[in-house]
């Protein structure tokens, strides 16, 4: 495929460029292995501040401060407990965010004004180099537009975000596909506030107990009609319901519409292998969106592993603001 020249020049694998930009206040996609992330130094209020604007997210919802490795991980804590170290050890680098009271220096732009800090070290490969050079922290949410879904390519950064993001580093799709496993390690026994990456199982087996009632939410941002896709999501918990709702969807879209086949409603199994459905939702979502689809049924996976993760964004999904 060849790029437009703005495109190619805007995109791809070049490591001192993305830290040169960072350095001078500019912001950069950056690939992990859950999701594509907007990124900007986690010191600089007013690079920080752009990912608001670029976002369009309401400065009250904290972001997450990406670092190399638990020592600078404690950096920007103010207490680091012993669950944090112990999570830390076991699940860093990787798709696990701790929220820890933070240190005095981190800026009220990144924590929306909290007292506590969400931090994660991604294990991406690309990512991880770029965090080692750069050294600091790098403030980071999902790159997409506020309320959309979250972008698992650099090509989907670039078709959200367009000419407001300064550079984005490829490090082809994300192998993981939902976001990480946010663990509020500041009140015992620790609880999960949004499942993901890491299932609750795992996190159990390290400290024993988890509290994984996350609701009510206590991370701000986590509204019930987030990663919206435009289509409408109809989940089921079953392949004979996904029948049962397809039939009653395709006789409704038959009736309105001859000549495009295309858009007609489809059923994406998250049931039966939920690991690679995960890695490839966000995308899937998109084509759908792309072709034109308007009803999508998703076979919900059981509420275990990376399914716990995968039911709360599809869930979330089909609420429509
Ligand atoms: O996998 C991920 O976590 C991706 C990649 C890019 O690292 N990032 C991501 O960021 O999903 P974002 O901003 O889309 O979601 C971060 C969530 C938000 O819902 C926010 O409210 C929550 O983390 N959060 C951040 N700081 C928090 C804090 N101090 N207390 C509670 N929740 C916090
Ligand atoms: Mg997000």
């Amino acid at each position: 495929m060849t790029l437009p020249p703005e495109t190619a020049q805007r995109i791809g694998h070049d490591i001192d460029r993305a830290v040169d930009i960072l350095r001078s206040g500019g912001v950069v996609g950056v690939p992990t292995e859950t999701v594509y992330g907007l990124g900007a130094d986690a010191s600089n209020s007013q690079a920080v501040a752009r990912i608001f604007r670029i976002k369009g997210r309401p400065s009250n919802h904290p972001l997450i401060v990406h670092v190399a490795n638990a020592q600078v991980a404690r950096r920007w804590a103010g207490l680091w407990p012993n669950e944090a170290e112990a999570l830390a050890e076991s699940f860093w680098p990787g798709p696990l965010t701790l929220i820890v009271s933070k240190a005095a220096h981190v800026i009220d732009e990144v924590t929306g004004g909290l007292p506590t800090v969400a931090l994660r070290c991604p294990s991406h490969p690309m990512m991880q180099e770029l965090l080692q050079e750069f050294g600091g922290g790098i403030a980071a949410p999902s790159a997409n537009r506020f309320g959309k879904v979250s972008p698992t390519t650099a090509g989907h950064v670039l078709d959200d975000l367009g000419d407001d993001v300064d550079y984005v580093l490829d490090g082809g799709p994300c192998a993981i596909g939902v976001e990480s496993t946010i663990v509020d390690c500041t009140k015992l026994p620790v609880q999960i506030l949004r499942p993901g990456g890491i299932p609750a199982s795992d996190i159990r087996r390290v400290l024993g107990a988890v509290d994984t009632a996350h609701g009510p939410s206590r991370a701000p941002g986590m509204l019930e009609s987030h990663y919206a896709p435009a289509c409408r999501i109809h989940c089921v918990e079953s392949t004979s319901r996904a029948e049962e709702k397809i039939m009653e969807l395709r006789h409704r879209f038959e009736s309105v519409h001859t000549a495009t086949p295309s858009r007609a409603p489809v059923i994406l199994d998250a049931s039966s292998d939920p690991e690679s459905f995960a890695a490839s939702m966000y995308s899937v979502l998109r084509e759908c969106d792309r072709s034109g689809i308007d009803d999508v049924v998703v076979i919900l996976p059981d509420d275990e592993g990376i399914g716990a993760a995968i039911r709360d964004r599809i869930l979330k999904a089909s609420h429509r603001s």
